[in-house]
């Protein structure tokens, strides 16, 4: 396996392999199979739902009117689809696994496809909205040049990740939520291996100056990132560049 080992804020503290290149994508894609049935329900209590108050300030964070089209990327179970629906978008939902599509409850339309290489055309796109997908995809320059390329100049991309709180107070906390609670509480719940693949996957982010600067080469302008709950989560904003 050729594989990254690594540590870094929020990964466990044992040092992990990380899967790279195709294999990574089979495991990924392999492992949200595995815990679709169950993932919604996890996702609540591992972060007491405060996961679909940051969905929201997602959503709003594209700032954009009722009516927009709007691709839902990594959509899984459709969480954010569901809050773009509510908002008034037009959305269409895109994911590697057929098992989180298959749980996916929205009436939005699905397409299974891998981020790196998605079917519509340029330009398709008034705003795109991604959760908790960034450090799953295999290759992140490519998958950010993607979406890219489907959104209009001007469009409007907003990313929800996953981040390490800074304070040490909260981020002690923290890691052992992540690093024990979480991949406890999802091996009772649903599978024990991708609940300790959450943490360790921290490991493939790139640190914020770097990411904002792969943003900015795939083609976006005005690039945010900023911390959400104190470092809990993060979101990161873009406008697609060019004239609209
Ligand atoms: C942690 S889940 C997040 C699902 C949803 N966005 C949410 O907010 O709950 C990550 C999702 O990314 C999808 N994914 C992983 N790699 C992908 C890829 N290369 N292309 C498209 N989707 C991918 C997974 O199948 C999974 O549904």
């Amino acid at each position: 396996m050729a594989g990254r080992r690594t540590r870094k804020p929020g990964a466990s503290s044992e040092t992990v392999a990380l899967p790279t290149g195709a294999e990574k994508t089979a495991r990924v894609r392999a492992m949200f199979d595995t815990i679709a049935p169950r993932y919604d329900m996890v996702n609540r209590l591992m972060t007491f739902g405060l996961d679909q108050v940051w969905r929201r300030t997602t959503v709003s964070a594209l700032s954009l009117p009722p009516g927009s089209r709007v691709l839902d990327l990594a959509c899984g179970t459709g969480d954010l689809s569901r809050i773009a629906l509510r908002a008034g978008h037009q959305v269409v939902g895109a994911d590697l696994s057929a098992g989180m599509l298959a749980a996916n409850g929205t009436t939005t339309p699905l397409v299974e496809a891998d981020g790196s290489r998605l079917p519509f055309s340029d330009g398709a796109f008034d705003g795109l909205v991604c959760g908790y997908a960034l450090r799953n995809f295999t290759d992140l320059a490519a998958t950010l040049a993607e979406c890219a390329r489907v959104l209009r100049p001007g469009g409007r991309l907003a990313v929800l990740e996953v981040d390490a709180p800074t304070s040490r107070l909260w981020r002690a906390g923290y890691d052992v939520w992540f690093t024990k609670a979480v991949p406890a509480l999802g091996g009772a719940l649903s599978d024990r291996a991708a609940y300790r693949y959450l943490p360790t996957s921290v490991a493939y982010l790139p640190p914020a100056p770097t990411l904002r600067a792969m943003v900015r080469a795939a083609g976006f302008s005005a690039v945010g990132i900023r911390p959400l709950a104190g470092g809990l989560s993060q979101l990161i904003v873009a406008t697609r560049s060019g004239t609209p």
